[in-house]
């Protein structure tokens, strides 16, 4: 073989290894191209539901509380029920915003002091109407002078919200709901807050552990299923914890209830 047939090889099979590096490149820059695109279309189309549907909500509250004039108890009962569905369809464009934030990147925490016994009343009173409506006792418990909390509010409202939602809705009529919240062990990023939310419902194999928190899973997935939402609530949730440098992790059997923890740090001492 003589040297300058090497060469002549080395040079071509160099240029086609070049062709395919750029052709790579290229298809790499045009994924990731469409898949902001897809996000910024998901977010603009959140927002623009939102527009119409808190005008229907809002007109709906005006009907019920009679300010337009009095409705019978059957107008009412319907009103209630545009106003409930609205407020649901909401709740789940919210999500999805708010999944589409954070596939974007764009998710920042905005943090303060806050008590731990001041969220768990601001939770509570949201779903105070649900846990009537199912015939479930909640409980609510804090360990004495727990202490303050350090991070983004709105984001652990959220979260609470979320994992108290799922267990209302996840538990039979009259079911056990409860909150706790203690000192989790230190970490190594210093001290921190440990919040449980259990409940007496229908529980989640251990297979599923890790299904539950992934985006649109959800256990029963079929169009019977009885639970109607996103699956996008537990991974959102996980997301804001980890914002916060926290834990989000679930212990569970089927049929032996479920309890969610989550650690959130405080402030350490300056
Ligand atoms: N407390 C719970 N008890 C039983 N299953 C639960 C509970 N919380 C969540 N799950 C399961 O995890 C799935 C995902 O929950 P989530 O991310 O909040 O989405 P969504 O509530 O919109 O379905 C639920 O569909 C359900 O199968
Ligand atoms: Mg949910």
């Amino acid at each position: 073989m003589t040297r300058a047939y090497v060469d002549d090889l080395s040079v071509e099979r160099l240029a086609a290894l070049q062709e395919q590096n750029l052709e790579l490149s290229r298809l790499v820059a045009e994924l990731r191209n469409e898949a902001a695109l897809r996000t910024q279309f998901l977010s603009n189309i959140s927002h623009d539901l939102r527009t119409p549907l808190t005008a229907i909500i809002t007109h709906g509250e005006i009907l019920r509380d009679g300010i337009l004039g009095e409705l019978t108890g059957r107008q009412r009962e319907s009103v209630s029920g545009i106003i409930g569905g609205g407020r649901q369809l909401l709740d789940m464009i919210g999500e999805i915003l708010t999944y589409a934030r954070g596939a974007a990147n764009q998710l920042t925490l905005s943090r303060s002091d806050f008590t731990v016994e001041a969220v768990l009343e601001q939770v509570c009173t949201l779903n105070e109407s649900l846990v009537a409506k199912k015939g479930h006792a909640l409980s609510v418990t804090v360990e004495p002078e727990i202490p303050p909390l350090y991070g983004d509010r709105e984001k652990i409202v959220h979260v609470l919200g979320n994992l108290l939602g799922n267990a209302i809705d996840f538990t039979a009529p009259g079911g056990k709901v409860w909150i706790r919240a203690s000192r989790g062990a230190p970490t190594e990023r210093g001290h921190v807050v440990l919040i449980e939310v259990g409940d007496s419902g229908i529980g989640i194999a251990p297979e599923h552990h890790e299904l539950v928190f992934r985006e649109f899973a959800q256990v029963d997935a079929t169009a019977s299923r009885q639970h109607h939402g996103t699956g996008l609530g537990l991974a959102i949730a996980r997301k804001f914890v980890e914002l916060h440098d926290g834990r989000l992790w679930v212990e569970s059997t089927l049929g032996g209830g479920s309890r969610f923890y989550f650690t959130i740090p405080v402030r350490s001492a300056s």
